[in-house]
């Protein structure tokens, strides 16, 4: 067993890094504050290749492995996850389906121009009535001709205003419950699709998330993603690799916010001494290094299964669930060892506090990932 990163994801991480710190960073906390999302930031990830990392080149993705995209997520989002974020769902929940169930068709017309970032993709899964359980879904298709006809809305879509693409969920047959359920590719700009509300929220708030809203959307046939009623089943395995975007984006966070103190506690000093020849310092600076890197093999494990096409949903459960609750502790921590100034927004570590919580929601709550491990084991 190897455990080195070969030479490709040492330079994907090298590129990643500087990208972020030099062109993420600068604006960071500004676009927190105003909920500002970065276009520009957006055009460059694509002229990077960090809009299609996992995607064969005749995609024209990069062809790389699922370490290469984690460590991608990861480098993102230890300076700004809110980029890190619009990266993963648009690679993970929308690109990905897209390669995974698509038609040769489909792939040449959508998934290359998302692969090369000329366009940004979307997930609409989740309605008011579908969060957790998302078989609930109560967006409605229904075949008209050559077309399907879709009503409803969506909430909480990541991407949502800024994307071109959108892999969306709908019911075409209530009493098959989750086999009823289909998917569908959707444009922007198709007559009757609009965006609703966009959240306020605690975190990420350099993200966009919006609601969208279907009236009487005409889809043609050539859109419809799998077959009809294998909708809940494709929503299932996107999320199965979806949740190595999150474990990434929030092990990216733990390991940001882990920085931030190390380095004020080797500076700041106290009583005679800095923090960081306090015992009590050296404790909490140790957990936190444990858990990221605890977190980090969990996230590898399921990147290495993802790549050779192996089951993965118990793997990215796990990583996800554990860099998540990892991401969490860690900048709590990081705010505790900065004490009052890390509680002011004069250091990222605040914001990181409340960027981490989110980790811990979004593609399944870590309610929801236990009981995905926990089926897991009892099938197993
Ligand atoms: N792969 C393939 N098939 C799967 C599957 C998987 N991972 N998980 C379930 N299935 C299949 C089951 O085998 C079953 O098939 P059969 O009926 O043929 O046996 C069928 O799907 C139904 O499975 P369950 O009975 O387990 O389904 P359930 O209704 O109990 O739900 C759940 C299971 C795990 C709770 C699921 O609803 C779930 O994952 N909920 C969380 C949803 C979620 O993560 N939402 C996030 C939205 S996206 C987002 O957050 C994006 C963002 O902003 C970044």
């Amino acid at each position: 067993m190897n455990f080195d990163l070969n030479e490709d994801h040492m330079m994907m991480r090298k590129m990643v890094r500087s990208f972020a710190e030099e062109e993420c960073a600068p604006g960071m906390e500004e676009r927190d504050e105003n909920e500002e999302f970065p276009m520009d930031l957006w055009k460059q990830c694509g002229e990077l290749g960090l809009t299609g990392v996992t995607f064969p080149e005749e995609y024209c993705g990069v062809g790389a492995d699922y370490i290469s995209y984690a460590i991608t997520v990861e480098e993102l989002s230890r300076v700004d996850p809110s980029l890190g974020v619009t990266i993963s769902a648009h690679s993970s929940l929308c690109a990905n389906p897209i390669y995974l169930f698509g038609t040769e068709e489909q792939k040449q017309k959508y998934l290359v121009p998302l692969a090369t970032g000329e366009k940004m993709g979307a997930f609409g899964l989740t309605e008011s009535m579908a969060g957790s359980d998302a078989s609930g879904t109560r967006t409605t298709a229904v075949r008209d001709g050559d077309d399907y006809i879709i009503n409803g809305s969506k909430i909480f879509i990541t991407n949502g205003y800024y994307a071109d693409t959108y892999v969306i969920t709908a019911q075409m047959d209530k009493s098959k419950g989750n086999k009823g359920i289909a998917a569908f590719i959707l444009e922007k700009g198709t007559p009757g699709f609009t965006f609703g509300k966009k959240e306020k929220k605690m975190g990420i708030r350099s993200s966009a998330t919006y609601e969208l809203v279907f009236e009487n959307v005409r889809i043609p046939k050539e859109n419809l993603l799998g077959e009809e009623g294998q909708g809940f089943k494709i929503a299932m395995v996107t999320l199965d690799y979806g949740r190595i975007g999150i474990a990434a984006q929030a092990l990216g966070i733990a390991q940001g916010a882990y920085e931030q103190a190390l380095k004020y506690s080797k500076e700041r000093a106290q009583f005679g001494k800095t923090l960081s020849e306090f015992q009590v310092t050296q404790f909490k600076l140790a957990d936190m290094a444990l858990q990221i890197e605890a977190a980090r093999l969990l996230l590898y494990q399921a990147c290495y299964l993802a790549t050779e096409h192996r089951p993965v949903s118990k793997h990215s459960a796990m990583a996800k669930v554990f860099a998540a609750e990892t991401a969490n502790k860690v900048a709590t921590q990081a705010v505790q060892i900065l004490g009052g100034y890390g509680y002011t927004r004069d250091y990222p570590v605040e914001r990181m506090m409340r960027d981490a919580k989110i980790t811990e929601i979004y593609e399944g709550t870590s309610e929801i990932q236990r009981i995905v491990i926990a089926a897991n084991i009892l099938k197993d």
